[in-house]
């Protein structure tokens, strides 16, 4: 078993140190009010945050265009050199940016550039975007050059939205782009039909006529598809979570992209934020010691998140840890913040159908039960030669406080899986703290 000792850290952070763009594209979910741009004050204050991020899930501006920010610039060379390897950008490349500013993104150390590249063609660029061209392609065509020269710049994403105004374009931008520019990932997506205001989460999303307008009937996206990943370029991504689908048969595509999970965050530009699936929002104007802040608020997640599936009534337990037909194993067992566990594994009985698993803690004479999360193993599948064991992967966060305050306490860690009414337990490991 791998016993690995980490910090847990968000997922995704999405920082906009503006709320206004340069652009009015036809499918933009943003609605534009007041103008405001985030001060350095405020700036300062969400950069705290980045110890708790994981590698390149800072995303600096997720909404609007922040280059628009006049202390860009400023902003980008206060982030600490050692973080400088978690943070984003998106723009629409579209704003006058002189050759020393891409000599300073170049030099950056960002993870990467996200760039909207909507259309190679003019008058399609002009209709979706409200703007002329020429600026956008030669910032690319200066980015690209500048970039070539450093042996380490930020690597290049491209972002394509897929619309029925470029819909005849996309197979050939792909293959342009492949071949000009080899971007690190080219992402094409489809839009979401709402708009909503700055704090997109808090906001209640309208459904935009010219978002809808814009969308492609399904055979038509579902051909495009094909076509794209026909290509075999291995960094070309289709994210078609906001499709046709999505849309109008209310299915639930998961992102490939991006994590909706208890550890990312929105904040906007004048210093609000929320967790998202959390009702609770934050103002940084109020937080003194956002460093602080930031570390509760992952504590209380990971308490909040082993809380949720624990069970308030356990069914009685009966150990089968002896039991040949019992099969089990850990894969990866993590400490985070020597306080949490997250096990990872596989389990399942012979004699017994795969359905839900538990994972069941014992210290001091308590006892916790967990329903786990479940994923398919395809490894196990193959060794066992059984397919209907492809459901026994589980995961699970134990909180071992939910047990017991004792210090230097043992634990004592169990899979379980229920039949007729037991659940049959299997001994994992023991643990002490
Ligand atoms: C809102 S923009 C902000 C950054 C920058 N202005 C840009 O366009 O790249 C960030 C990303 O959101 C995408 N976006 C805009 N409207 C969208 C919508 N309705 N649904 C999904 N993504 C959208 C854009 O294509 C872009 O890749
Ligand atoms: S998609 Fe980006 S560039 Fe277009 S209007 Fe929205 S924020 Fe501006």
């Amino acid at each position: 078993m791998d016993i690995k000792r980490e910090t847990r850290q968000y997922s995704l952070v999405t920082l906009d140190i503006t709320n206004h763009c340069n652009a009015r594209c036809k499918f933009c979910y943003n609605v534009f009010g007041k103008e405001h741009n985030m001060d350095m004050e405020t700036f300062h204050k969400a950069l705290q945050i980045l110890p708790y991020t994981k590698e390149g899930c800072f995303l600096l501006s997720s909404l609007y265009e922040p280059t628009l920010n006049p202390l860009f610039f400023d902003m980008l060379s206060q982030i600490p050199r050692q973080y400088k390897n978690k943070v984003f950008l998106t723009t629409n490349l579209a704003g006058n940016i002189s050759e020393g500013d891409f000599v300073h993104l170049a030099e950056s150390q960002l993870h990467h550039i996200d760039i909207s590249l909507l259309s190679y063609e003019q008058e399609t660029y002009k209709n979706l975007t409200q703007m002329e061209d020429h600026r956008f392609f030669e910032n690319l065509e200066t980015i690209h050059r500048i970039f070539s020269r450093y042996p380490k710049p930020p690597r290049l994403q491209l972002n394509t939205m897929i619309l029925k105004s470029n819909y005849g374009q996309i197979l050939d931008l792909a293959k342009r782009a492949h071949e000009e520019l080899n971007p690190y990932a080219h992402i094409f997506n489809t839009p979401a039909t709402y708009k909503a205001g700055e704090n997109v989460l808090l906001t209640a999303e309208v459904d935009s006529t010219d978002i809808v307008a814009e969308l492609l009937p399904k055979e038509q996206l579902t051909a495009l598809y094909d076509e794209l990943t026909a290509l075999g370029y291995k960094n070309l991504i289709v994210d078609i979570s906001n499709s046709l689908e999505a849309y109008h048969e209310k299915q639930d595509i998961v992102s490939p992209r991006y994590p909706h999970d208890a550890y990312a965050l929105h904040i906007t530009s004048n210093g609000q934020g929320l967790f998202l699936s959390d009702e609770n929002p934050f103002d940084l104007a109020d937080i003194d010691h956002p460093f602080v802040f930031f570390s509760k608020a992952l504590t209380a997640r990971q308490t909040y998140e082993a809380a949720k599936r624990e069970l308030a009534e356990a069914p009685p337990l009966r150990d089968h840890s002896e039991d040949p037909d019992f099969h089990s194993f850990v894969d990866t067992l993590t400490i985070w913040d020597e306080q949490f566990i997250w096990l990872h594994g596989w389990a399942f009985h012979r004699q017994v159908e795969c359905g839900p698993l538990y994972v069941v803690v014992k210290a001091a004479g308590n006892q916790v039960v967990y329903e786990t999360v479940l994923h398919e193993r395809a490894d196990v599948v193959e060794v066992f030669e059984d397919e209907s064991r492809r459901l026994c992967g589980f995961e699970c966060l134990i909180d071992p406080q939910a047990l017991s305050y004792e210090p230097k306490q043992n634990y004592e860690v169990f899979v379980g899986v229920l039949h007729e009414g037991t659940l049959y337990t299997k001994h994992l490991t023991d643990l002490a703290f």
